[in-house]
């Protein structure tokens, strides 16, 4: 367990914008930040954070809550996971409660991958640094690539003693458990129950996440033999999912943030060599072809990518086809060759830096013309060939969503391919009218947009519970003015959420995180506090947290012009204060009224009995005259 005082300290250190910003390109609006949600697929940004309140809000997927919060939907951290990442992020040093051998058993599996994954890669890395047989064999051939000691502690590379259980054997030593060994592919079971190593002998890359926990390994072999692969990768696990991991995003996205491009390479040596040359925006998909999910990645932080392909790539024909896809996206992407017998490692360590760069300034090319360009010389001059690849750069083009944008790429390979532009107009517009047939619609159709007038409550679902809204507004009210005084008729200096509490004793809420959240209220007015917004942000049900965000994060309380924007006159709740209070306890007491006497006539009609008929109606007579005197009240005092 962290302890309170730590956890305060993270709390008062946070920059929600530093933190999210680390994952979200965020741009400033008026206040607020606004970004493209990461949670979502979107074009138009609806992920909204407020430096001012500590809380994000992305109105695509409804998700929000505070810094922590974020990083927990995220990464999928625990509580406490999450907690050290901001630790170590703002220098924080965390006091915890010792942990256990029963605590480590008890926490959930991820994290027991999670820990054996980290301690796996301390021992390779300790293993290349530390060991004769790593130093002599290991480090030797890192260092006859080039890489610096820097670059090999940056990216823990790490070297697996060829043993058959020196990692294994340590391991279960150390009390980790052979099922998370296995699972993580760190070991692998023989026939008769017992582990052997699966990296044994090879040179190890570890692989970030993209908070920069290692999820899983690459093992080089140092053997020439054909026979034997290569690369030896993790298993898919539950912490891992190559089709979403990009080999050294964890290292690079800053840079790709700042230089707004992302160099998208194949292999980890790749990375490691055109990183330490002072290139940082590198990444590598390993081994596994693009995926949407990478792309999508690297979406989050730029809508550049630049293709390096070795000067051999045999693929290239191959992967033209799936690169329409990071079209589709929306990015720009750009593709540059390197000669023959080159690739972007050797290339940047035989020319330096600057020829690299040089190289590729020269060199690069926009996607779809590169494709025009490969496919025209393979065609020759073939007419049916030619028809084929016409239709093929159409294709593509018909993909990018940026309408202007296709129509320059049209204009340019209508040069390119010696062809009429109107044809090729012609054919981008069977094409999409294709497409728009399907049922998706049109990528250029571009409606005006009026994300701005999506009003919360509408994005919310659809069936909410009976008395649901009423108890939301009595939780929204607490949030916003519980510990605000108001001047009541004869009790001057009232506080408003204990006299709400105290006027709701008598209500039971039924929608769970209102139950809860008042419950909590109630405790805590009890013990002499008043607990205000950020003490709901903070607090460590997400349930609670949720229902705080949204209530207080809606587009209207988050953009302060918003009235102004669409010049509409919205009553001040503030102005008249007590009306705004009574009546919304009072609209959840006649809605919790009319509850009791629907069960009430329910049960009349069920009960056969005289006598207990007499019982119920005389208590349907005493909830209709309550039923009365609220409505008279409501209409009376509270113009609502
Ligand atoms: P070097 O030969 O050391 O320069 O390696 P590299 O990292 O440049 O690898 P290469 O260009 O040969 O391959 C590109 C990427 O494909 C590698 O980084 C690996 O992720 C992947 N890869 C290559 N060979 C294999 C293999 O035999 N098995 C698997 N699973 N992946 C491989
Ligand atoms: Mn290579």
């Amino acid at each position: 367990m962290i302890n309170k005082s730590t956890i305060d300290r993270i709390m008062e250190a946070t920059d929600i914008v530093e933190v999210i910003g680390e994952f979200v390109q965020l741009k400033k609006r008026g206040a607020n930040y606004v970004g493209l949600s990461p949670f979502a697929n979107e074009r138009t940004p609806s992920f909204t954070v407020s430096p001012a309140k500590g809380i994000f809000k992305d109105f695509s997927s409804g998700k929000g809550g505070s810094a922590v919060t974020f990083l927990m939907e995220l990464e999928k951290f625990t509580y406490p996971e999450a907690l050290k990442w901001l630790a170590k992020k703002y220098s924080i040093e965390v006091e915890e409660t010792v942990e256990t051998i029963e605590n480590k058993e008890e926490e959930n599996h991820r994290e027991s991958l999670m820990i054996v994954t980290a301690f796996a890669a301390k021992f390779f890395h300790e293993s290349l640094l530390e060991t004769p047989e790593g130093t002599s064999i290991g480090l030797s051939y890192f260092k006859e690539r080039g890489f610096s000691a820097d670059t090999i502690k940056k990216f823990e590379l790490g070297y697996s003693p060829d043993q058959w259980e020196a990692f294994s054997a340590t391991a279960i030593k150390e009390g980790y458990q052979q099922q998370f060994l296995e699972e993580s592919g760190l070991s692998v079971k023989r026939e008769n129950g017992t582990l052997y190593d699966r990296y044994r002998g090879r040179v190890i890359f570890p692989i970030h996440n993209f908070t920069g926990r290692i999820i899983a390994f690459g093992g080089r072999t140092l053997k020439t033999d054909k026979n034997v692969p290569k690369y030896v990768n993790s298993p898919e696990s539950e912490i891992y999912h190559k089709s979403n991991v990009l080999y050294g995003l964890y290292f690079a996205k800053k840079a790709i943030r700042e230089e707004d491009n992302c160099y998208l390479v194949e292999g980890y040596a790749d990375v490691l060599s055109v990183h330490q040359a002072g290139i940082e925006n590198v990444v590598a998909s390993s081994g596994t072809s693009l995926t949407v999910e990478q792309i999508r990645l690297i979406g989050r932080f730029t809508k550049n990518i630049t293709i390096l392909y070795d000067g051999d790539a045999a693929g290239i024909k191959a992967s033209l086809r799936g690169l329409d896809m990071i079209l589709e996206e929306g990015l720009n992407v750009k593709v540059v060759l390197f000669p023959d017998g080159h690739d972007p490692d050797s290339y940047v360590r035989n020319f330096g830096t600057n020829g690299f760069k040089k190289h590729i300034a020269d060199n690069k090319k926009d996607f779809i013309l590169f494709k025009a360009d490969t496919l025209l010389k393979e065609a020759g001059t073939d007419p049916l060939k030619k028809a084929e690849v016409i239709r093929e750069i159409v294709e593509s083009i018909a993909k990018i969503p940026d309408s202007i944008k296709a129509s320059v790429f049209i204009k340019e390979c209508s040069y390119l391919l010696k062809i009429d532009e109107r044809a090729l107009i012609s054919e981008l517009n069977k094409m999409r009218l294709a497409k728009a047939k399907k049922g998706s619609p049109p990528p250029t159709a571009l409606a005006p947009s009026n994300e701005d007038e999506i009003g919360f409550e509408q994005l919310e679902s659809e069936k909410t519970l009976e008395g649901e809204s009423q108890e939301k507004e009595i939780i929204r009210l607490l949030l916003l003015y519980g510990n605000k005084v108001i001047d009541w008729d004869g009790l001057a200096n009232t506080y408003i959420g204990p006299f709400m509490v105290a006027e709701l004793s008598d209500v039971e809420f039924d929608y769970p995180p209102a139950k809860t959240f008042v419950e909590i209220y109630r405790r805590e007015v009890e013990n002499g506090v008043l607990p205000d917004e950020q003490y709901f942000i903070h607090y460590l049900e997400k349930e609670i947290v949720d229902l705080t965000v949204n209530l207080i994060a809606t587009k209207y309380t988050l953009s302060e012009n918003w009235y102004e924007m669409h010049k509409i006159l919205v009553p001040d709740e503030q102005v008249n204060m007590k009306a705004t209070i009574l009546g919304a306890i009072f609209h959840l007491k006649k809605q919790k009224v009319g509850k009791i006497l629907e069960g009430l006539r329910t049960e009349l009609q069920k009960t056969p009995d005289e006598a207990d008929q007499e019982i119920l109606l005389n208590q349907y007579m005493h909830m209709k005259k309550v039923e009365k005197t609220i409505s008279e009240f409501l209409g009376s005092v509270i113009l609502k």
